[in-house]
């Protein structure tokens, strides 16, 4: 008797994308290119939009149509001050999913519900994931210990069951993912799907600068750190020399450096300064940071800014998985997803015992 395809899952239909494997939000990294290239390999892809104002984000919906009729995400951070009206705008422009950094106030969850849009929260802890499907989340995205950017203690495969045990809604597992054996084990886990930033980052369709991507591959699974120094929250990066100097100069200089990162972010995206603290306030509320933490967490956008666009390897920050050590090569966006799930059916059929 044939069963039915255990790749085809509850996310797929969710999304609307023919492979439960998604491109996430990264800033300064998933831009219209990448995300388009991953939509039209099947993948969902979703543009990053928490280092652009607001007209950049619809002129990136824009682009991202402009290169395909597949369905894609927004990512958005919650605690932006202006994130009602972003939310509108996807809601104007028919973007199909709403990928969250930090968990917004419930009302925008129900502006975008309301209008169809499919809500999908990042969460790196249980009762986070509690909370977002209490509130109506249509799906979670679990991102466990080893994934790169902001990032939890504990790891994916602790997480994951945890996760899923305790919600109803479809859960997207990210943190270091790769290959077709961790889509399957991933959805034995219990998940509909994976998530991936680092091996996305590491396609020919990202604009990441040659060399900086070359970063990447030289490292080994020990080649990231997770440290509080950059911005003040436990954040995943490649071991750079900035990171070794970050270590030594100690906090003070660090603050000092942030405070003009501020500055420059404040400039970069255009909010103003009482939509700084704003969302400070909200970030203080949501994480409990001190204001030096804050000020901090507002300079990390540009940080990564120099690193992912400068190409400034020494001085920028380079958010990155521990899964960085075990890729050692540039697909395309479509090569990667067709091999993922290549080695996905493959692996059902060896482990079903077939030939
Ligand atoms: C360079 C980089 C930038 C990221 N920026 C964001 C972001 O803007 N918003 C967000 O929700 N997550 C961000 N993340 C986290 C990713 O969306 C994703 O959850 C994570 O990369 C998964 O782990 P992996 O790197 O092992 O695949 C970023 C990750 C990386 C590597």
């Amino acid at each position: 008797m044939s069963r039915a395809n255990p790749l085809d899952t509850r996310a797929c239909r969710l999304f609307g994308v023919r492979y439960p494997v998604v491109q996430t939000g990264m800033g300064w990294v998933s831009g219209p290119e990448l995300t388009s290239a991953t939509a039209n390999a099947g993948g969902l892809g979703i543009l990053a939009s928490g280092t652009l104002s607001l007209p950049e984000m619809v002129a990136g919906i824009r682009a991202v149509r402009g290169r395909t009729d597949a369905p894609f995400g927004v990512n958005l951070v919650g605690t932006a001050p202006d994130v009602e009206d972003r939310a509108r705008a996807l809601v104007d422009e028919g973007v199909r999913v709403a990928s969250f950094a930090l968990a917004p106030k419930q009302r925008v969850f129900a502006l975008l519900k309301d209008a169809g849009v499919v809500v999908v929260p990042s969460i790196g802890a249980r009762r986070h994931a509690e909370k977002m499907a209490g509130w109506g989340a249509d799906a979670v995205l679990v991102q466990g210990g080893e994934g790169g950017g902001h990032t939890g203690p504990v790891p994916t495969s602790i997480l994951l069951p945890q996760v899923v045990d305790a919600v109803d809604i479809p859960v997207i597992a990210a943190g270091g993912f790769f290959d077709g054996r961790g889509l399957v084990a991933a959805l034995a886990y219990g998940a509909e799907g994976i998530a991936m930033g680092t091996r996305f980052l590491l396609t020919r369709d990202s604009t990441v600068p040659a060399h900086v991507k070359q970063a990447y591959l030289d490292a080994d699974v020990t080649g990231t750190v997770v440290t509080d120094l950059i911005d003040g929250v436990p954040q995943r990066v490649l071991r750079t020399p900035l990171v070794e100097t970050l270590t030594a100069a100690g906090r003070v200089a660090t603050l000092r450096r942030s405070i003009t990162g501020a500055v420059a972010l404040r400039r970069a995206v255009g909010s103003s300064w009482p939509d700084v603290i704003r969302q400070g306030l909200a970030m203080r509320r949501q994480r409990g940071l001190s204001w030096g933490q804050l000020l901090m967490a507002a300079n990390t956008p540009m940080m990564i800014r120099t690193g992912m666009v400068d190409g400034r390897v020494d001085i920028g920050s380079l958010a990155s998985g521990q899964v960085a050590g075990l890729i050692d090569e540039l697909p395309s966006c479509a090569e990667l997803i067709d091999r993922v799930m290549a080695d996905a059916r493959k692996t059902l059929d060896r482990l079903e015992g077939t030939p």
